[in-house]
């Protein structure tokens, strides 16, 4: 890529920058290989979440739920982080604070070497049993098909599911650090899903510089100081080649 991507105003804003938030949404891991939610190929136009995403279904049918988040499991491992992932790792030491406040729960921020991850919506390598909440990694043991808890009680994905509460110290900490940064990255969502869009413009209430990076305008590009329509493994690398 031989143009600049960044005018002054923002290259100037982001080198003086002590916090730098990255808020990020499925897109950021779209060039891992794993899918969007909406958009053409996204999930919810092929499956329902209704019937997958939600207490009640899981209580319903507990096989089906269960094996589609080992189905979107199994891919997620075949996955590798993006340079989108690896760039918000490795800028960690050159400003005082980078964090990343995620709605994804593919642990890639994670597998990337990123140190402070808000996991919003959970993260599919956690399990815990419903009626002990005994916790669980990869080990959830199977009886007859169904995760099945030691007590006996079925064992479900730490994942937020539709209608369900965030993790309400997850939230706190994430509305902290959006109200304190100097530079709110949002990349590759929609920003469409409440609570968890909120926190967009809780930074934006608080003076944050707002850079969008995502493929389309979304519902948030008119709240943005500055937004990069274009790939996030390509964008977010260009843009700290220039800065630092
Ligand atoms: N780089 C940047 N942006 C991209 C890329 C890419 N390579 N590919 C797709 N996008 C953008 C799309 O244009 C879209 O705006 O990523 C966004 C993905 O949006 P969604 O599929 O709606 O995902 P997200 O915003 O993360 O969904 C929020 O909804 O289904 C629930 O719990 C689920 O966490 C999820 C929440």
């Amino acid at each position: 890529m031989n143009t600049t991507l960044l005018d002054n105003k923002t290259k100037q804003i982001i080198q003086n920058a002590n916090s730098i938030v990255f808020f990020t949404g499925a897109g950021i891991s779209a060039e891992s290989g794993i899918p969007t939610f909406r958009g053409k190929d996204g999930i919810w136009n092929k499956l329902k979440p209704e019937e997958l995403a939600n207490f009640n279904a899981f209580l319903k049918n507990p096989k089906l739920v269960w094996e589609w988040y080992q189905h979107r499991k199994e891919i997620i491992h075949n996955c590798q982080p993006n340079p989108a992932h690896k760039i918000i790792a490795e800028i960690q030491n050159k400003f005082e604070r980078v964090s990343v406040v995620t709605q994804n729960i593919d642990n890639l921020h994670r597998r990337a070497g990123s140190k402070i991850v808000y996991e919003l919506h959970g993260n599919i390598e956690r399990n815990y049993c419903i009626d002990c909440n005994k916790q669980y990694g990869d080990n959830v043991p199977l009886k007859d098909g169904l995760p099945k808890c030691e007590c006996g009680g079925l064992v479900r994905p730490d994942v937020v599911w539709f209608g369900e509460y965030l993790p309400q110290e997850v939230f706190k900490a994430s509305e902290k650090e959006a109200e304190k940064c100097d530079v709110f990255f949002i990349v590759g969502t929609t920003g469409i899903v409440y609570p968890a869009a909120s926190i967009i413009y809780i930074a934006k209430n608080s003076g944050a510089y707002l850079i969008e990076v995502n493929t389309n305008a979304t519902d948030v590009s008119p709240s943005a100081d500055k937004s990069f329509f274009g790939k996030a493994g390509e964008m977010l690398p260009q843009i700290f080649l220039e800065i630092l």
